[in-house]
């Protein structure tokens, strides 16, 4: 099968390559899909995309027009996916549900533990040979109260380090509790009462119309003093604008983000010699407190290969007629 890779960067290529052994043609594309690029996979009867691309309705109905029989998202997210209407469309949409909880649970805590102890401050600092201390005093997590938001695959990897790794007081909300994490001491409560009481926030629910903004001048104007806020999950939890109005104030005490709302327009490219047009974003950089990274929390060897060996055998299930053990059905929609 001829199969067409989205906003492909040289890791997607390397790791889609070796776990392909030649069975099937992969055309790599630079740009990301969208309306005016959809155009690139005639003759595919495959396409993959990834987190920022855009599997709206028009996209769709041109891929399916092509003759592309299926869509691989090599991301676990699929928010940006019109799902009703690959389902009217009959174009069967999968993802890799899981390739590493642990790459995503690992980069928070590095986040956490980065913004916690202003070690991006500290680097910055010592590479001019400044090596005073002023400035740069954080707090133990151990004691801590930490909330989690979100104990699915990565949230619960993370409040069982925060819990038994570090001795925090761990809150956890969820549509589901996870007995194990009861069982280690985590207490679940309501979102409202975890975002009031937690000095620490970290986000690992997906973006729903639910979740969209749970973290908005509302939510922002209750929460403790010195909050620290990560997220690793997805931009749209969180209002940049509030975020920042409350960065303003000096309520929050920090903020490390892997994801933001108009990453789109950013994340996976070398910026550095134009001029980023998005105020909020560059406002957001200004803050001695805040931590940006581009997406990279899933970025570890075992997450690419298992992201290139899940998403090539679904190819190959389609190819052979065989049933798609990931495809994202009507049950996700919402
Ligand atoms: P998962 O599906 O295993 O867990 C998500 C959890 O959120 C589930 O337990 C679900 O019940 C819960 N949930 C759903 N709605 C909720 C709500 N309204 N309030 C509280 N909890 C709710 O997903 P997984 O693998 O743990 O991934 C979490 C998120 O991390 C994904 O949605 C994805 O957006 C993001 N992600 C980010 C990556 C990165 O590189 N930064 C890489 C992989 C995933």
């Amino acid at each position: 099968m001829r199969f067409a890779v989205f906003g492909t960067q040289p890791y997607d290529r390397r790791y889609l390559t070796a776990a392909n052994a030649d069975r099937h043609a992969l055309v790599f594309l630079e740009p990301r899909l969208d309306a005016q690029t959809a155009g690139l996979a005639t003759g595919c009867q495959a396409v993959c995309a990834f987190v920022n691309d855009r599997l709206d309705a028009e996209v769709l109905e041109t891929l399916a027009g092509l003759g592309v029989g299926i869509v691989a998202l090599r991301c676990a997210g699929f928010n940006n996916v019109d799902l009703a209407a690959a389902e009217r469309l009959g174009l069967p949409v999968v993802r890799v549900p899981a390739y590493s909880p642990h790459a995503v649970a690992e980069f928070t805590i590095g986040l956490l533990l980065a913004l916690d102890r202003k070690i991006h401050r500290a680097w910055a600092r010592t590479r001019e040979n400044n090596f005073a201390l002023d400035g740069l005093v954080g707090r133990n997590l151990h004691g801590r109260v930490a909330g989690v938001v979100g104990t699915g695959k990565i949230g619960a990897l993370v409040a069982r380090t925060l819990r038994a790794g570090f001795g925090c007081e761990v809150l956890a909300s969820d549509l589901v509790e996870d007995p194990e994490l009861v069982a280690l001491g985590v207490r679940y409560v309501p979102r409202d009462e975890l975002l009031r009481q937690s000095e620490v926030v970290t986000l690992h629910c997906p973006l729903t119309p639910e979740t969209h903004h749970l973290l908005d001048a509302a939510t922002l104007a209750a929460v403790r003093p010195g909050l620290l806020v990560v997220n690793t999950s997805r931009g749209g939890l969180i209002d940049t604008a509030a975020l920042i109005q409350a960065l303003k104030r000096g309520t929050i005490g920090g903020v490390a983000l892997d994801v933001y709302e108009q990453e789109g327009d950013l994340f996976f490219r070398d910026l550095s010699d134009t001029i980023v047009q998005d105020d909020l974003f560059q406002r957001l950089l200004t803050f001695p407190n805040v931590l940006v990274t581009g997406h990279q929390a899933f970025l570890t060897e075992e997450a690419l290969t298992a992201i290139a060996e899940t998403t090539l055998a679904s190819l190959d299930d389609f190819a052979a007629g065989r049933p798609l053990a990931h495809r994202i059905g009507t049950g996700h929609l919402r």
